[in-house]
């Protein structure tokens, strides 16, 4: 009570509560307490309101067995040839003739888990038919409805963290903490910020007037765009499908999603949690559809006149083929491209506090993140000090599954997963050998690595490249993989020209003591995002926008601007009184008179614009003088 008393006593409340300041503080009236226990009794009323109508509704998936630890499976050796498909076992059970197929495997392990047919054109366009047919009835539901889904979705997935991250472990080859970071934390924070402001964000607006529609009330209504569409690459197959979906179908939308072919087993049942949601919630499941399909096909969902959005997460490479295939029917694009995010370690850092979070900012997800700390750059001085403390935990660092056992048959606790395929690796190989021949400082395997046991899975050893120069292809390409890339700096103007230079400006992280300094910096960055003394939290905060610059792309997902750019903006504009607006007769047509209708106009302008009070007055005098003429 004490505590509440001092609060009374505060000068804001005095001033807000009470006229008469000695009122108060000569002792508390009884009315302050009484007006604080009504209110709080209001507010309890309205919580109980809300969560009757708005509690999550509980729903079940069938967990797949490929996600239990230990499961085991055909391993394929290559996935990626085709030749597999001539074993009867792994084929799909209904084959058509024609229809190209999809193999899902665990990289980690080389287990194969399904084979399913590819959608093909005519497929996909019935997708998007049954998408728009059911966003008919979806578009008229109220954001109580819609958050209801989201709550509901929201409590499955805390239910079922354990669950979900170990289907994207067995989909992708990550390790069950990168799946927590990257797969659970963002899509709870995402559907949080639905839940808590998404309604807030789209809210129809109040937007300001001026002389000339004084008599106007002006408002922005963020409507439903109709059927949108997520294509979204595969390092986060729960975070990248459900992100969109969930946005979209806030927003009113349906949304038909296209996941990469690597990941279409995992994104499956991902896509099919939500479908059970909403179906419990009392909606059509229909409205959220995956399509999984090869390139070729992709044209029938980008291409298509119903498809009002595409919001694109991927390689700069395809996100130019999507928005330039986009342009047929002018579908608007967010394009979410690659990034060769900087660090930079200011002069002074706390070394000991800072490193551990570069660490996990490179090699999270085995560096397949596309806000991933690509390069280091540190002030010279600390050079040392921070490549002792790579080499020291990246000599040390374990990779393999965490879903096999071992032949001794446990499962071992590993700090890296597996990549996603072999692809990459002869490339990265290359690169790292090049930087190693211009006198670049070379840890860690630097190559793929064969597990042990796990001789089908797709590993590459956790490397550091040191005195990096910021002119080595390293330094300019994304990497995409578990390697560190430090670059010393003497100047701090060095580090943001350097950091400034490659054709990127997806994220940054400034890093030092002097907050001013650190704003500093962070202010001269080409990018889109920045974090201070931090790693890639500015999308751990879902009220910001989440999107590049330059090369990294355009257009925002996350945040009010990501929200409202799955809406048609539409600008209503109404009469605030009985006024309305009439044409003058010296404008009404047939116009009169070339001279009067045309001095009527110029001095409505010197009305409304002109410059002194002189030129104003004359102007309103002759508007009244000419209205009749
Ligand atoms: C939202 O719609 C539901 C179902 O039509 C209705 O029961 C509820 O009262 C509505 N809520 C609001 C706040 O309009
Ligand atoms: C980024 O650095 C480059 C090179 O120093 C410079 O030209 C550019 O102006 C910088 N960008 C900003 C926003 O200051």
């Amino acid at each position: 009570m004490d505590r509440l008393i001092d609060f009374m006593n505060h000068p804001y409340f005095i001033t807000s509560m009470s006229r008469d300041p000695d009122e108060v503080s000569a002792g508390l009236d009884p009315k302050y307490p009484l007006t604080l226990f009504l209110a709080l009794g209001i507010w309890l009323v309205y919580d109980r309101y809300q969560k009757a109508h708005n509690s999550p509704l509980p729903f079940e998936v069938t967990p797949p067995a490929a996600a239990d630890p230990g499961w085991e499976s055909l391993p394929i050796a290559d996935a990626s040839i085709e030749s597999h498909l001539t074993n009867p076992d792994i084929m799909p059970p209904v084959a058509l003739p024609g229809r190209r197929y999809i193999t899902s495997f665990d990289p980690a392990t080389g287990l194969h888990l399904q084979t399913v047919l590819a959608d093909d054109e005519e497929l996909i366009e019935t997708k998007i038919r049954q998408a728009a047919h059911a966003q008919r009835y979806w578009k008229t539901t109220n954001f109580t409805q819609r958050r209801r889904v989201m709550r509901s979705l929201l409590k499955w997935l805390v239910d079922n963290q354990e669950l979900c991250a170990r289907v994207a472990c067995r989909d992708t080859g990550k390790t069950l903490i990168d799946a927590a970071l990257g797969e659970i934390l963002t899509t709870c924070s995402k559907l949080e910020w639905l839940i808590n402001r998404g309604e807030g964000a789209l809210q129809p607006e109040k937007r300001g007037s001026n002389l000339m529609m004084f008599y106007k009330k002006s408002e922005v209504h963020y409507e439903p765009l109709g059927v949108v569409a997520g294509i979204v690459s595969w390092n986060y197959p729960l975070h990248n499908a459900w992100s969109p979906i969930i946005a979209s179908i806030f927003a009113g939308n349906g949304v038909i999603l296209k996941c990469s072919e690597n990941v279409v087993w995992s994104t499956s049942w991902f896509v099919e949690a939500i479908q059970e949601c909403l179906r419990v919630c009392g909606h059509d499941p229909e409205l959220v559809q995956l399509v999984c399909c090869y390139p070729e096909q992709a044209n029938a969902l980008i291409q298509s006149p119903t498809i009002k959005h595409i919001t694109f997460i991927g390689s700069d490479t395809v996100g130019r083929k999507v928005a330039m295939a986009a342009t047929k029917h002018l579908t608007p694009v967010t394009l979410e491209l690659g990034g060769k995010d900087p660090a930079i370690v200011l002069p002074k850092a706390d070394i000991k506090k800072c490193a551990p979070l570069l660490l996990r900012g490179v090699y999270q997800n085995m560096g397949q993140n596309c806000i991933g700390i690509e390069r280091i750059l540190v002030h010279a001085s600390l050079y040392d000090d921070l490549f002792d403390y790579f080499e020291d935990k990246v000599t040390k660092m374990r990779v393999g599954s965490v879903l096999a056992r071992s032949p001794e048959g446990y499962i071992s606790t590993v700090d890296g997963g597996a990549m996603i395929n072999p692809d990459r690796f002869r490339g990265l190989e290359k690169v790292i050998f090049d930087a190693e021949e211009a006198g670049a400082q070379i840890v860690g395997g630097a190559k793929q690595y064969n597990h042990v046991y796990l001789e089908n899975g797709y590993y590459f050893a956790p490397t550091v490249v040191g005195n990096v120069d910021p002119e080595m292809e390293i330094a300019k390409q994304e990497v995409f993989a578990p390697i560190a890339l430090l670059i010393p700096y003497d100047k701090i103007e060095d580090a943001v020209r350097i950091a400034n230079s490659t054709k990127y400006g997806l994220g940054a992280s400034v890093w030092g003591p002097d907050r001013d300094l650190c704003m500093k910096v962070a202010k001269n960055l080409e990018c889109g995002m920045v974090s201070i003394n931090d790693f890639g939290v500015f999308y751990i905060n879902q009220d910001l926008p989440f999107g590049g610059a330059k090369g990294s792309g355009y257009g925002r997902f996350g945040g009010p601007e990501g929200l409202r750019s799955l809406t048609n903006p539409k600008a209503v504009i109404r009469d605030r009184f009985w006024i309305s607006t009439s044409i003058p007769k010296v404008l009404d047509y047939p116009v009169r008179s070339l001279h009067n209708s045309w001095e009527f106009s110029a001095n409505l302008v010197h009305f409304l614009y002109g410059f002194g009070w002189r030129s104003r007055f004359a102007g309103l005098y002759n508007v009244i003088k000419l209205a009749n003429k």
